[in-house]
C-alpha cells in the first residue's frame, strides 16, 4: 500500500490540493482533521469546555464516528449523523484544535486513521501523519507558509462568502490555531525528519500544486 502523509498548518492549502491530487493519483483522500473537527462538534453541543480534558475524555465512549467516501469525498458521521457540514464552522475549527491537545482524544483516533491506510493507497493529511499516525508513509510532505500568507488566503475566501470579518482577526485566530497545535504536549505540529518541506508563501494556487504534484509522484 502506498500512503502519502501531508502535515502543516491550517490555512496551508492541504485539503483542497490533498484532495485534487489523491483524484488525479486515484488514491482515497483522508482528512484526519474532519475526525477532531466532529469531537469539537460533539463536545460543544454538549456544553463541555474543549479543553477541559476529563470532560471531553468522559464524552468519548459515547462517540461514534464513520468515515465514507462518496466518489472521492469523504463524508464523517457521528453518531449517525452526517456532519460534513456542521464541522466546518469556524467556531468548531478552534474546538477541534482544543480537543486535539487530549492524548485520549488522540489515541481514540489514532486506530481509526492507521487501519484507513492499511487497507488502500492514502493521501493523508493532519498535523502528526508523518510523526506519530503513519511514519512508515511512503512519501512525506510538509506543507507550510507564513502566518499572513495563510490570513490573506482566508480573509479573501470568507470575503467572497459575504462574511463580516476582518483581516485582523483572521490572522489572529490563525496564529492562536498555530500555537495552540504546535505547543501541546501530545502529538504536536511539527515537521518530521524525513519530510520533503514546502512553502507556499509566495506562490499562487496552481504553482503549489504543481510543486506538491511533482515532488509526490518524484517519490512514489
Ligand atoms: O485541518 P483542520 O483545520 O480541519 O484541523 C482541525 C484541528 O484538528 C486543528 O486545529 C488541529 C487538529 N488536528 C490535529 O491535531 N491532528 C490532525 N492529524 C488533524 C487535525
Amino acid at each position: 500500500m502506498i500512503s502519502v502523509a501531508i502535515d502543516g498548518p491550517s490555512g496551508a492549502g492541504k485539503s483542497t490540493m490533498a484532495k485534487r491530487l489523491a483524484a488525479e493519483l486515484g488514491y482515497t483522500y483522508v482528512d484526519t482533521g474532519a475526525m477532531y473537527r466532529a469531537i469539537g462538534l460533539y463536545a460543544v453541543r454538549h456544553g463541555v469546555d474543549p479543553k477541559d480534558q476529563p470532560g471531553v475524555e468522559a464524552l468519548l465512549p459515547e462517540i461514534h464516528l464513520d468515515i465514507t467516501m462518496e466518489e472521492g469525498t469523504q463524508h464523517i458521521f457521528l453518531n449517525g449523523e452526517d456532519v460534513s457540514a456542521a464541522i466546518r464552522a469556524e467556531e468548531i475549527g478552534m474546538a477541534a484544535s482544543g480537543v486535539a491537545a487530549n492524548p485520549a482524544v488522540r489515541a481514540f483516533l489514532l486506530e481509526t486513521q492507521r487501519a484507513l491506510a492499511r487497507s488502500r493507497d492514502v493521501l493523508m493529511d493532519g498535523r502528526d501523519i508523518g510523526t506519530v499516525v503513519l511514519p512508515d508513509a511512503t512519501v512525506k510532505i510538509f506543507l507550510t507558509a507564513s502566518a499572513g500568507a495563510r490570513a490573506d488566503r482566508r480573509y479573501r475566501e470568507l470575503k467572497e462568502k459575504g462574511a463580516a470579518v476582518e483581516y485582523a482577526g483572521v490572522l489572529a485566530d490563525i496564529e492562536r490555531r498555530d500555537e495552540q497545535d504546535s505547543t501541546r504536549a501530545a502529538a504536536p505540529l511539527r515537521q518530521a525528519p524525513d519530510a520533503v518541506r514546502i512553502d507556499t508563501s509566495d506562490l499562487d494556487f496552481e504553482q503549489s500544486f504543481r510543486l506538491l504534484k511533482q515532488t509526490i509522484q518524484q517519490r512514489i
